[in-house]
């Protein structure tokens, strides 16, 4: 199976090479939604080929609003991938959406943003549609279940198998960012039924359904959104870039033992 791998905050930690020795490769694809070719690095892991993207560029420097999701998409699909996992760092709004340092998988979203390239089906470049295999004419494609419920139930699977808290369903807040939340935003968004909120879910999400790609979201729990850290003794609360501080690098081994559990287990959904 070819997995598409996009890695988030503490990509740069994704290190594909870890112990194994396994050999690592990268490969350019040129897609008609980016002038540069998107760079792909690529390993053999339990049988799978793994193509890993981190979304923010090689030095992490693209801001979320800057992504090009479609090349991002559009370069998985083109080189074959049978399905993606993105890992996500998000802030903790509800219990459900699981504490600092512990992952979640979403099932639904809602999409704050505005302004990214969000479709394929955009009506100016559709003849490109066809290079990923997709019709040329207009899609309206359906969303009811945006997030994909196997391979949801093998990371799942893969988290407890590595003995990871996670939390199995919850709706992701997708806001444009880069500047994180006001008080007032999480309290809006936890009454809209948000239990995390991220910057990058979307439009991924949504041009991974156009590309007819399964997709599903292990989202690292970082922080606790604004004005949700717990007040200590005496009076104050972390900030949320102690709490990045403190917690991105202990996600991302979370996300690197949940990939492992989940090549290992070599489930037959991955
Ligand atoms: N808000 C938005 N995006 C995020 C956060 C947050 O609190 N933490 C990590 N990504």
């Amino acid at each position: 199976m070819h997995i598409g791998l996009i890695g988030g905050t503490g990509a740069g930690l994704f290190s594909p090479l870890g112990d194994s020795g396994c050999v690592v490769e990268q490969v350019q694809i040129q897609t008609a939604f980016a002038i540069d070719p998107v760079v792909i690095t690529e390993w053999q892991a339990y049988g799978h080929r793994v193509l890993f993207i981190p979304r923010h560029g090689p030095n992490a420097q693209t801001p979320p609003h800057k992504v090009n999701y479609r090349a991002h998409i559009a370069a998985l699909k083109q080189a074959g991938v049978e399905q993606i996992i993105a890992l996500n760092a998000v802030g903790g709004i509800t219990a459900a959406g699981g504490a600092p340092g512990t992952l979640t998988i979403p099932d639904q979203y809602i999409d704050y943003t505005y302004g990214r390239e969000h479709t394929f089906y955009d009506g100016q470049q559709m003849q490109h549609c066809a290079d990923l295999g997709l019709s040329e004419s207009l899609q309206h494609v359906e969303c009811n279940r945006p997030l994909d419920a196997a391979l949801r139930s093998a990371l799942l699977q893969a988290a407890v198998t590595a003995g990871i808290g996670v939390s199995a369903a919850g709706t992701c807040a997708v806001m444009q960012g880069p500047r994180l939340e006001t008080a007032a935003e999480i309290n809006k968004l936890e009454r809209d039924g948000c239990d995390v909120v991220g910057m990058t879910l979307a439009p991924e999400a949504g041009l991974a359904a156009e590309a007819g790609l399964p997709y599903a979201c292990i989202a690292g729990v970082v922080n606790c959104a604004a004005g949700r850290a717990p007040i200590d003794g005496e009076g104050q609360q972390q900030s949320i870039h102690e709490q990045l501080d403190e917690w991105v690098a202990a996600c991302m081994t979370c996300l690197l033992y949940t990939s492992d559990a989940a090549d290992e287990e070599d489930s037959g959904d991955l």
